[in-house]
């Protein structure tokens, strides 16, 4: 490893960050990270913080994961690599689907089809959703729907049903054929409605008329996450995903959960369908299903769709898509040994009540700081904090002030995640009471300093 000097002045010169200004990386270069135990992470000064960003929402059980660690370290000995294309197959993978197909039983999903990664899984389920629909003899069935806020990844599919300009405008012409109705966002909505349950049904009536107006044989799939997080954590009412599934079910359009952050534990249920009581068509997943220690996604399949795609005698329901990485033996490795870590553990009962205690935490800062205009949480180990310069104008925070609030709770003790006028927390979800308030701790002191 080169020293610190020549890391420090290389920083951002020779690479290109995601979801960054390139000139923006160069004048405030990246925190660079070199270590992590548990759920910390140090910087190459050695300063030491709780991670309340989790890496980027997949870390679920820490940075110290031996059983993960060494599955890896022993398949790259035994098998490092082989394709399953048409033809071949491996041993970690086959065991993997059985063990998913277990896992995901609830949640009436009984096949998996492997990814690189949550674009991938999303990309996936697109595709595999219109071809369903060709294979029922129903062609015509091509556009998707979704909620706006929504985030879906970054491939061209995914990027045409999310519901962020910031992902969508510079690389436009998108997808022809995506429609997205308003999310159920309680904080700022078209309708101008606060409660929750009153502002589902409003949502829910929006995507009634967006079908009837799209005309419900030309739609071939309905995406959304269970609770929305890239776009700032976005919990739904209750009735929402149920009302969603109904009109759905009712149109013959198939729904798409959207699970790349919420499947494996982190609203505090085993997934975020299961959550919500809900039984998908197709979920994506991927970040957390092998603890992000190696890029890994899978697209669990509904038993009835499985049947529609098996029974096919015509040759339609041949699958041209696949990537290299598909069931990747390493990655298909360290999923089966964090799923065992998981279940073990039993993180979704951690996720709860940390979460718990870091929303109720959040809410007592909102009764300290009018910055904060609106808090979200209350499933799990997702929360965001929404800043405002002026609370009764609910005016956006600009960039400066919330960078303040980023850097200073980060010198006080806990990494956090800025996205717009959204500071975002996604810890492991192995977080202890003590780990909650140091996050706590450190973000009130990132508004003191304001
Ligand atoms: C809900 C959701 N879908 C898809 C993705 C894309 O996943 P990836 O960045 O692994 O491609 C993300 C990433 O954060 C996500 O949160």
């Amino acid at each position: 490893m080169k020293d610190s000097n020549f890391l420090k002045e290389h920083n951002a010169r020779s690479m290109w960050h995601p979801m960054a200004h390139p000139a923006d990386s160069l004048a405030n270069p990246p925190t660079i990270v070199t270590g992590a135990q548990g759920v910390r992470i140090t910087d190459i000064d050695g300063h030491e913080v709780v991670d309340a960003v989790g890496g980027l929402w997949n870390v679920n059980l820490g940075f110290s994961c031996a059983p993960i660690k060494a599955a890896i370290a022993a398949q790259l000995d035994r098998l490092p690599y082989y394709s399953t294309f048409r033809g071949t197959s491996n041993d970690a993978v086959i065991e993997l689907s059985e063990e998913l197909r277990r896992f995901f039983a609830p949640d009436g999903l009984t096949r998996a089809f492997y990814t690189s990664g949550g674009s991938d899984s999303v990309e996936t389920a697109l595709r595999l959703a219109r071809q369903y629909h060709k294979i029922k003899g129903q062609g015509q069935r091509t556009k998707f729907l979704s909620l706006k806020k929504g985030y879906h990844g970054t491939h061209f599919g995914g990027a045409s049903v999310n519901g962020n300009a910031n992902f969508r405008t510079a690389y436009e012409p998108l997808l022809a054929g995506c429609h997205h109705i308003p999310a159920p966002y309680t904080y700022r909505n078209p309708f101008n409605e606060s409660d929750p349950a009153k502002l589902a049904q409003l949502c829910l009536a929006a995507l009634e008329d967006e079908i009837a107006f799209q005309g419900a044989n030309t739609i071939a799939a309905f995406i959304m996450e269970p609770v929305l997080g890239a776009g700032g954590v976005i919990p739904p009412h209750e009735t929402f995903m149920p009302g969603v599934r109904e009109i759905c079910t009712r149109h013959g359009i198939l729904l798409i959960a959207d699970e790349v952050i919420t499947a494996f534990g982190r609203t505090g249920s085993w997934s975020g369908s299961r959550h919500w009581g809900v039984q998908p068509d197709f979920m994506c997943t991927a970040k957390a299903i092998t603890n992000g220690y190696f890029p890994f996604g899978a697209v669990m399949i509904a038993e009835e769709v499985a049947q529609a795609f098996e029974s096919d005698k015509t040759g339609a329901a041949a699958i041209g898509h696949g990537y290299t990485y598909s069931g990747h033996p390493v990655g298909a490795a360290a999923a089966l040994a964090c799923l065992a870590e998981t279940e073990r553990l039993n993180v979704p009962e951690n996720a709860a009540a940390r979460g718990t205690q870091l929303f109720q935490g959040l809410q007592a800062l909102a009764d300290k700081y009018d910055i904060i205009g609106d808090v979200r949480g209350g499933h799990g180990l997702m929360c965001a904090l929404e800043l405002v310069s002026d609370r009764a104008k609910k005016t956006p925070i600009d960039k400066k002030t919330i960078g303040t609030v980023q850097e200073v709770a980060y010198r006080a003790g806990a990494m956090v995640r800025v996205s717009g006028p959204n500071v975002i927390m996604s810890p492991p979800l192995i977080l202890t009471a003590e780990d909650v308030q140091i996050i706590l701790s450190a973000l009130d002191q990132g508004f003191a300093a304001l």
